[in-house]
């Protein structure tokens, strides 16, 4: 019982102590999705889609749950956070090349397919998200359609 006991004291402490470590948020207030929304002008129900199931991992703001606040919660989200951003940052469409983007709108296309986004996790705690077969049409309609005009004419990039 006394070691016990002492295990869970020590556990106490660890936790304690890990709740210092706080990764620096994801969060900007401006205007980041400008470019984005301006170029490929997805319709009003593709954009609240984007909104709750892709933004806070694939943009430069994240709306934040409490418990972002609580180690290693907050270490495993701005991971996924980090890892998403590298592949796909919506927020970034500008820095993207013609056929980057052409590649974007295709990875889209097959992660919406596939049912592979948002990730599961997230569903977990935000049951929202979870698209249904109309929203995912809803995507891959728009992720198409966009596609295809920037596989028009000259690649420059
Ligand atoms: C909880 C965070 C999270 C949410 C929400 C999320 N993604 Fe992702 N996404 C990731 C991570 C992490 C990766 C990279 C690792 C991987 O492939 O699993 C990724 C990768 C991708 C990729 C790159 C290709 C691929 O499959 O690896 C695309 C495209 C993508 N996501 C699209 C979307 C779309 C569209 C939505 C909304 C419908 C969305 N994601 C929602 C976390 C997220």
């Amino acid at each position: 019982m006394k070691v016990m006991k002492k295990i869970a004291k020590l556990l106490l402490l660890l936790f304690i102590a890990i709740q210092f470590f706080r990764p620096e948020k994801n969060t900007n207030q401006g205007n980041h999705l400008a470019s984005f929304i301006t170029e490929t002008n997805p319709p009003e129900n593709v954009k609240t889609i984007l909104t709750n199931s892709c933004y806070d991992c694939h943009s430069n703001n994240t709306e934040y749950p409490w418990y972002n606040n609580i180690a290693p919660v907050s270490w495993w989200l701005s991971n996924h956070i980090k890892d998403a951003k590298a592949d796909l940052n919506l927020s970034d469409w500008d820095s993207y090349g013609k056929r980057q983007k052409e590649h974007k709108l295709e990875e889209v296309i097959e992660a919406v397919d596939a049912g592979e986004m948002p990730l599961r996790q997230y569903i977990w705690f935000h049951p929202d998200a979870k698209l249904s077969r109309e929203q995912s049409e809803a995507i891959l309609e728009w992720a198409r359609r966009t596609k295809v005009l920037y596989g028009l004419g000259p690649q420059p990039r």
